[in-house]
C-alpha cells in the first residue's frame, strides 16, 4: 500500500485513483495528520507528496513532516511535492516568470525507475503542468531526468534514496504516461503487487466490520440509493441478523421502487428489514409548503422523528451504518485546518440525526463511487440498484415546484417513468449522470383530439457529470425528445405539455429547487 500525503491540490484524489486502478491500496491524509507512528501502523511501502496552491517560500507553508525523509521509504514528489522534497532536501526553488499551466512537453534526457520502459532517453513527452515556481538548483545526490522549458527539472531522481519528483502531475489524463509512471513507481520501485481487488477488499471489510462490532447490533438507514444498499448488503455479510435495516417511505420515491427495496433487501438478501410507509405523515406535513428549504428541512425532521421512532420499535442499536463514501471522508478533511477530522454535515436527508449516541459504522469510508458500485457488483447486488442514477433524499418533493400532493406525485411518477424507459431502451443509461422529470406549477392550454386541454407542463432534465458539482445537459437527438414528448401526452391524464431543460451547471443547478 502507498500513502499519499495531501498538500490541497484540486487532482490528489486523482492519484489515488490512478493507483488503485493499478491494483494498488492507498489512502490520501492531509500532509499534517501523518506522525511517524500512525505511518508505521499503516505501513506503506512507499510515500507519494502531493501537489498544492501554496508556494515553499512562503513562511507558512505546509512542510512535510520530516520523519518521511528518514523512513527508508520511497519517495515520490508530485509538484507543490516535488518542491517541497527539494526544498527540505537542500535544493532552492524560486518563483518564476515563465509560468505553466496546462499542457506541455518535456525533453526526456535520462531515465530512472519511474521513466523506465515508458519514456525512453531522447523522447519528447506530453506532460500536464500547473506551477508557479520551480526548482532552480538541485538537492545533493539527485539528477535530472526530463526537463521543459518552464521546468528545467520536469523529473529528478536520487536512486539512491528512490526518491523521485515531478514538476508536472502524473495522474491527470492529460499526462498522456502518467498513470504508468505512477504504476513505475507503486510497483516497480515501492513493490508493491497490485493484486488489490474488490474480492479481496470484501474479505478484508467483512473482518473489519466484524471486529468492530462483535456481538453488538447495528441499524442501518436504507435509501434505495446505492451507497446504503452495498454498505447494507456488506454488514449483512458481516454479521447477518445483527443488522436491522430501517426504510422510511415518505412517498415521494420513484415508481416501483419502495416495491423493489422490499423485494431486493428482505426477499433476495434475506435482511431483517422494516418498511415503513410514512406517506401520509410526510405529506399530511408538506401540505401548503411551498419553499424548497422549508420543504428539505420538514422532510429531513420527518426523517429523522420516523427513524427513530422505527429504531426504538426494534429495540434500538449499538452502532449506526452509514455510506459514507472517501470523496466525503477527504472532504470534510482541510488540507490546511487541524488534523481532527469532522464529517460534512450532508445536505442528505436520511443522514446522520446529529446527535445520536450510536457510535458509526462506515464501511465504505475508503471507496470511490465507482468501487462501490464494483463492490455491490462483487456482492452479487442487482445492476438496476448498483448503476442507479443518483436521487435525492427529499425525493420528488424537490421536483415538484409549489405545493407537494400526492395526486401531483403521482403524475410525476408515471412522467418520470416513460421517461426513464426510453432513456433505458435506447441504451443511454449509463452515459447519463441524472434524468428525471419536473412537474411545472404552469397549466398550458393544448388540443387533443376536437377537444381543448388545460393540463400542466413539465420538463424533462438529463445531465452527465463526474461528481454533480458540475454538469453538462445530455444532447439527446430530436427524434428520441419528440417520442418521450408523445408517449408522455398521450399516456399521462393531467399533463399536455412537455419541456427539455438545457441549463448546464453552473449556472443552473441539477435540481430545479
Ligand atoms: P444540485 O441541484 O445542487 O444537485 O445541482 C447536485 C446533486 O445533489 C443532489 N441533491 C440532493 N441530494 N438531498 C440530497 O440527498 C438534497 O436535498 C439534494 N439536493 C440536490 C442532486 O440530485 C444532484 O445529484
Amino acid at each position: 500500500r502507498i500513502l499519499i500525503l495531501d498538500f490541497g491540490s484540486q487532482v490528489t484524489q486523482l492519484i489515488a485513483r490512478r493507483l488503485r486502478e493499478s491494483g494498488v491500496y492507498c489512502e490520501i491524509w492531509p500532509f499534517n495528520a501523518a506522525p511517524e507512528a500512525r505511518i508505521r501502523e499503516f505501513a506503506p511501502k512507499g510515500i507519494i507528496l502531493s501537489g498544492g496552491p501554496a508556494s515553499v517560500n512562503e513562511g507558512e507553508s505546509p512542510r512535510p513532516p520530516a520523519e518521511v525523509f528518514e523512513m527508508g521509504l520511497p519517495l515520490m514528489g508530485i509538484c507543490y511535492g516535488q518542491q517541497a522534497m527539494a526544498h527540505h532536501l537542500g535544493g532552492l526553488v524560486e518563483g518564476s516568470d515563465h509560468k505553466e499551466f496546462g499542457r506541455a512537453f518535456v525533453d526526456v534526457t535520462g531515465e530512472c525507475a519511474i521513466t523506465k520502459g515508458i519514456w525512453a532517453p531522447g523522447a519528447r513527452e506530453q506532460v500536464w503542468m500547473s506551477h508557479g515556481d520551480r526548482i532552480t538548483k538541485l538537492p545533493p545526490g539527485f539528477r535530472v531526468v526530463a526537463s521543459s522549458e518552464g521546468a528545467p527539472f520536469a523529473v529528478i531522481a536520487d536512486d539512491a534514496r528512490r526518491f523521485y519528483g515531478t514538476m508536472f502531475h502524473p495522474e491527470v489524463v492529460h499526462t498522456p504516461h502518467g498513470a504508468q509512471l505512477l504504476q513505475n513507481f507503486a510497483q516497480g520501485v515501492c513493490g508493491c503487487r497490485g493484486d488489490w481487488t474488490m474480492g479481496a477488499y470484501r474479505a478484508e471489510a467483512v473482518a473489519r466490520i466484524r471486529a468492530q462490532v462483535g456481538n453488538g447490533r447495528v441499524i442501518c438507514g436504507l435509501s434505495g440509493g446505492v451507497d446504503s444498499s452495498v454498505a447494507a448488503v456488506l454488514i449483512h455479510e458481516a454479521i447477518g441478523d445483527q443488522l436491522t435495516c430501517i426504510y422510511v417511505d415518505h412517498g415521494l420515491m420513484r415508481a416501483n421502487e419502495s416495491a423493489q427495496v422490499v423485494a431486493t433487501f428482505r426477499d433476495r438478501f434475506n435482511i431483517k428489514l422494516v418498511h415503513r410507509d410514512a406517506s401520509d405523515l410526510f405529506l399530511g406535513q408538506l401540505s401548503g409548503v411551498t419553499d424548497p428549504e422549508v420543504k428539505r428541512k420538514t422532510i429531513g425532521r420527518l426523517f429523522i422523528e420516523v427513524f427513530e421512532e422505527e429504531q426504538n420499535k426494534v429495540g434500538g442499536a449499538d452502532f449506526l451504518a452509514q455510506g459514507t463514501l472517501y470523496p466525503d471522508v477527504i472532504e470534510s478533511i482541510s488540507a490546511t485546518g487541524g488534523p481532527s477530522v469532522t464529517i460534512k454535515s450532508h445536505h442528505n436527508v436520511g443522514g446522520l440525526p446529529a446527535g445520536m449516541r450510536m457510535k458509526l459504522v462506515e464501511p465504505l469510508r475508503d471507496l470511490f463511487k465507482d468501487e462501490v458500485r464494483a463492490l455491490g457488483r462483487e456482492l452479487g447486488m442487482p445492476e438496476e440498484i448498483v448503476g442507479r442514477h443518483p436521487f435525492p433524499g427529499p425525493g420528488l418533493a424537490i421536483r415538484i415546484p409549489g405545493e407537494v400532493t400526492r395526486e401531483k406525485a403521482d403524475i410525476l411518477r408515471k412522467v418520470d417513468s416513460i421517461f426513464l424507459e426510453e432513456i433505458r431502451a435506447a441504451g443511454l443509461y449509463d452515459a447519463i449522470w441524472q434524468a428525471f422529470a419536473v412537474l411545472l406549477p404552469v397549466r398550458t392550454v393544448g388540443v387533443m383530439g376536437d377537444g381543448r386541454t388545460y393540463d400542466s407542463a413539465c420538463a424533462l432534465r438529463a445531465v452527465t457529470s463526474t461528481d454533480g458539482m458540475t454538469a453538462d445537459v445530455y444532447p439527446f437527438d430530436m427524434s428520441f425528445l419528440t417520442r418521450v414528448s408523445n408517449r408522455i401526452v398521450n399516456e399521462v391524464r393531467g399533463v399536455n405539455r412537455v419541456t427539455y431543460d438545457i441549463t448546464s451547471k453552473p449556472p443552473g443547478t441539477i435540481e430545479w429547487e
